[in-house]
């Protein structure tokens, strides 16, 4: 190629990046294949399948399909079910309840488990030490943390505060040590495993990979009330729900004002960004579309004490206080922030940052409003 030819590749290579549409909520990821797209649609057929009694709904649920929760402003979206989750701390020792049913407490039952045992939602499990409320998220981008590699997330791991910065982070682990990345307690090690779990635990859907329902507060399911074969969604089912999940992209945040870029240089400047990391990039991959992408994250994966106001209950390695910095991803949709939704404004969230981001607050606090206001506009670009 001459020069001038070179010169003209650029610029077209430019003028088509800068004119790529925008990524809206629910869309997938760009560069998938027919085949990956034809998934992705009919993945979100079965997300957005509503289970009954007869398909193997329960007997234990809290809604009847990952779309009736995940809805909003997409299919993968937020949604505004709240759910009680438990646990048991005992010095220094996290139970997850797995022997009375788990550490999700289903809100509903099936008419037939209402009638044996005259109970329309799952006892809270007896031994449980704390009760806590967790907000529907968006699952927008989950595929691409999935593939984030583990030494990325643990080189900002800084559990001794070497740097004196006042901020630790750590990994949370699955039981078996993998590094765990999902829920707000970072308790679970990958987005399949994830999705497995959220059919039984959410819909009571045994599923291949987790093919036993859980146990009624400690007790076994009684006889007849569950007569529908385990496991009660098919292997495909599974794989495509995941595909679904796993290609749904981060939408593309908005352009910025002078406003907008004034916030997000405060972010960084006032140490937002030293848990919210801006920017992440995905390892190897077998789908081309999610291999070494970089995205906008505003998240460490790891785990952060938050302060005592913030607390509610342990998952793995995860104190009460502790939990995974929430990635800011279409937090222009968002309606509640935090675990528990308590805060109804970014700002709000922000003055409610307590422990290991205590300094970062402060400094929020201290802004001139103007700049509060700026710093806010930026997040809403999200
Ligand atoms: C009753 C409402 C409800 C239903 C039904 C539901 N979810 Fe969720 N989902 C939630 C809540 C609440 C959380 C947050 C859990 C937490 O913070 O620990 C969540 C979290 C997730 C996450 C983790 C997101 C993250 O940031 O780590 C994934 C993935 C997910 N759900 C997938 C699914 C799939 C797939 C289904 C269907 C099989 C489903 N969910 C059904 C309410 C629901
Ligand atoms: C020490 C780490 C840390 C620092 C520093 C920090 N955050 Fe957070 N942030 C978190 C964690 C952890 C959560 C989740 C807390 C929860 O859900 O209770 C969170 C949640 C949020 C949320 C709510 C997101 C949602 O969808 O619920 C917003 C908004 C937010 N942070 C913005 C900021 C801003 C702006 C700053 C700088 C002033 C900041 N954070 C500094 C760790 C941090």
């Amino acid at each position: 190629m001459t020069r001038a030819a070179v010169a003209v590749a650029g610029l077209v290579a430019l003028v088509a990046a800068g004119c790529e549409k925008p990524l809206k909520p629910g869309d997938p990821v760009r560069g998938l294949t027919a085949a990956q797209r034809d998934r992705f649609t009919r993945g979100k057929v079965v997300f957005d399948s509503a289970f009954t009694p007869q398909t193997g709904l329960g007997p234990l649920f809290n809604s009847t399909g990952c779309g009736e929760c995940h809805e909003d402003p997409a299919k993968g979206g937020f949604g505004d079910e709240v759910e009680v989750h438990a646990a048991a701390f005992r010095g220094g020792v996290c139970d997850p309840l797995v022997q009375e049913g788990g550490f999700v407490i289903q809100q509903h039952t099936i008419p037939a488990l209402k009638q044996a045992l005259g109970i329309d939602s799952e006892p809270f499990p007896p031994s449980a030490t704390g009760r806590a409320m967790r907000t529907t998220p968006v699952l927008f981008g989950r595929g691409l943390l999935d593939l984030v590699p583990d030494s990325v997330i643990l080189s900002y791991a800084d559990p001794d505060d070497r740097n004196h910065d006042g901020i630790r982070g750590r990994p949370n682990r699955a039981v078996d040590g993998r590094l765990g990345r999902f829920g707000r307690k970072a308790f679970i090690a990958t987005l399949d495993e994830f999705n497995a779990g959220a059919f039984v635990a959410e819909m009571g859907i045994t599923d291949p990979a987790q093919p036993t329902e859980e146990n009624i507060g400690g007790r076994p399911i009684p006889a007849g009330v569950d007569s529908v074969p385990d496991p009660e969604i098919t292997q495909e089912q599974l794989d495509l729900t995941n595909d679904f999940v796993r290609f749904l992209a981060p939408p593309t945040p908005a352009r910025l004002d002078a406003t907008g870029r004034r916030g997000r240089e405060l972010f960084s400047q006032i140490g937002c960004a030293a848990c919210h990391i801006p920017t992440l990039r995905t390892g190897d991959s077998p789908v081309a579309a999610l291999r070494h992408r970089e995205f906008a994250a505003y998240t460490d994966l790891l785990l952060h004490d938050m302060g005592p106001d913030l607390a509610d209950i342990c998952l793995g390695r995860a104190t009460p206080s502790q939990f995974r910095t929430e990635p800011l991803i279409d937090l222009r949709d968002a309606q509640r922030f935090l675990h528990d939704g308590r805060a109804t404004t970014p700002e709000q969230a922000i003055e409610a940052h307590g422990g290991e981001a205590a300094g970062a607050r402060d400094r929020f606090k201290a802004l001139p409003p103007a700049d509060r206001a700026a710093l806010t506009a930026f997040l809403k670009s999200l």
